[in-house]
């Protein structure tokens, strides 16, 4: 008889494993994953949950096997009156039409012509960064953000820290922390926390209703039909041209919104912060640039040349996988490596996990961009061809069909704001970092980055 995953040490009778998780889950993640069997099974509020952290299970999940699983529930009830129509939690035909809709916007040209957008909005912010004192990191990382992926995919001006946008995301994102009890509740609880979100759900969704609205009004007497010249067409054009209706777009748009604002946030935080405590890295990072690009602005021509660079933002998704954890849900009983896995399990790939496994990557938790790097580089430390990792090792941008669509808008909105930073100033870090299980990982909200001006910009 084949049989279940072993449990994971630390169950308590009536609570299960919920105690370790609220106090700290990162931590107990961690401690599960070193199991041999690379699967184990969890009781978290009643429900069963079936950690994934071996290479070979986790591409079964997401890869091989992906058609026996679809978006967990639990994905579902956390998101669901937010962009319940959205490519995010769409199955099966409807997914695949809207994918196939979504596409075009997302291709490596499309990608390319937000760059001028990204260098001269990082620009301008960076300018404003006061010389040789502290900034708030995580407030500015996300502020910037959230700016630039506003512009680039939908033309929308979010200008200053405190707009209503950006109060609904911080309220939206309160809703899903992992160590928030709001988190396992049903969205119709009226807890402070659930009662904001529904508060923030109306907010986005007025500010979003206007601009599809606007959006259509100037489409008005232009046909735009799926046949129109792609290369042209914004993100916005193209879902109006396939005839998706106006509530649709805005489901959308707030999924694309929240897929990529947090979870690049998040990134350039780790980077930045990483960056800002590792002089010698940086230096190496900077005198690359210096070669490469000098004073120019950098283009997506340039990133491709910028190994040193590269190396670091692949290591710190490596270190810090902004989507840590991935939620599926098997369609029927199913079979995992050796093991059953029922229906109505919370199965849960865990990058945070693999991506520091020993068996995999050598000194897991030290910050080493040199292991990406073949051959000769500035960077310090001893190379380790990424290749030696599994496949399946290393899934910052998830893997199988429901990878991760922004991923190239993503990486190259990484590179191109750490260059023009770091074209701009030396950064060093006040405090250390470290990161708490939000609905991304969370960098800590008080880490500050002292900034001094260089002439190189
Ligand atoms: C560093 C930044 C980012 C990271 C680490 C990241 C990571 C991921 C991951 C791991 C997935 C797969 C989730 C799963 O399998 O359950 C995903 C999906 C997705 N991401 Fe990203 N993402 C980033 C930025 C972006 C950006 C900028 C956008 C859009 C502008 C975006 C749009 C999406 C969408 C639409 C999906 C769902 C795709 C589907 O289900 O077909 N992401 N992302």
């Amino acid at each position: 008889m084949v049989e279940k995953p072993p449990s994971a040490p630390g169950r308590l009778p009536v609570v299960g494993h919920i105690p370790r998780l609220l106090r700290d889950p990162l931590g107990a993640l961690s401690r599960w994953g070193q199991r041999p069997e690379g699967v184990c099974r969890l009781d978290v509020a009643g429900r069963t949950v079936c950690l994934v952290t071996s290479p070979e299970a986790i591409g079964q999940v997401l890869a091989t096997d992906s058609d026996r699983y679809r978006k967990a529930d639990l994905v579902r009830d956390r998101l669901g009156s937010l962009q319940g129509g959205s490519l995010v939690l769409l199955e099966g035909e409807q997914w695949r039409d809207r994918r196939e809709t979504l596409q075009p916007a997302f291709t490596r040209q499309r990608v390319a012509s937000a760059a001028p957008t990204v260098v001269e909005r990082t620009t301008e912010r960076v300018r404003e960064w006061p010389d040789n004192s502290p900034i708030r990191l995580v407030a500015e990382c996300r502020s910037l953000v959230l700016d630039v992926l506003a512009r680039v995919l939908f033309g929308l001006e979010f200008d200053g820290e405190h707009t209503p946008v950006h109060r609904a995301a911080e309220d939206i994102l309160a809703r899903m922390d992992l160590q928030s009890v709001s988190t396992y509740l049903p969205e119709s609880v009226p807890t402070p926390t659930n009662r904001r979100f529904r508060r923030a759900v109306t907010t986005l969704h007025e500010e979003l209703d206007a601009v599809v609205e606007d959006a259509a009004a100037r489409a008005d007497g232009r046909t735009l039909s799926v046949a129109d010249g792609e290369g042209e067409r914004s993100l916005l054009e193209i879902m109006l041209g396939a005839g998706m209706e106006p509530a649709t777009i805005r489901d959308e748009l707030i999924a694309l919104l929240f897929a990529g604002y947090d979870s690049t946030a998040t990134a350039l935080s780790c980077a930045l912060a990483l960056l800002g405590d590792s002089p010698g890295v940086q230096s190496a990072v900077r005198a690359e640039l210096e070669r490469v690009v000098g004073g120019r602005r950098p283009t997506p021509d340039d990133i491709t040349g910028l190994p040193a660079l590269d190396a670091v933002v692949k290591e710190t998704l490596r270190l810090y996988p902004p989507q840590y954890l991935l939620f599926r849900e098997p369609t029927a009983d199913t079979r995992l490596d050796s093991y059953r896995i029922d229906a109505g399990t919370v199965v849960v790939p865990a990058p945070w996990v693999v991506h520091r496994d020993e068996q995999h990557w050598r000194e897991p938790a030290a910050f080493r961009p040199a292991r990406w790097l073949t051959g000769e580089s500035a960077l310090p430390g001893e190379h380790q061809p990424a290749q030696a990792a599994p496949e399946f090792a290393y899934i910052p941008y998830g893997v199988g069909s429901r990878h991760c669509l922004g991923a190239g808008m993503a990486d190259l909105t990484l590179r191109l704001t750490v260059a023009v930073l770091l074209q701009h100033r030396q950064v060093s870090l006040l405090g250390s970092l470290s990161v708490g299980a939000g609905p991304t990982l969370s960098v800590d909200d008080s880490l500050e980055l002292r900034t001094v001006r260089d002439s190189l910009g």
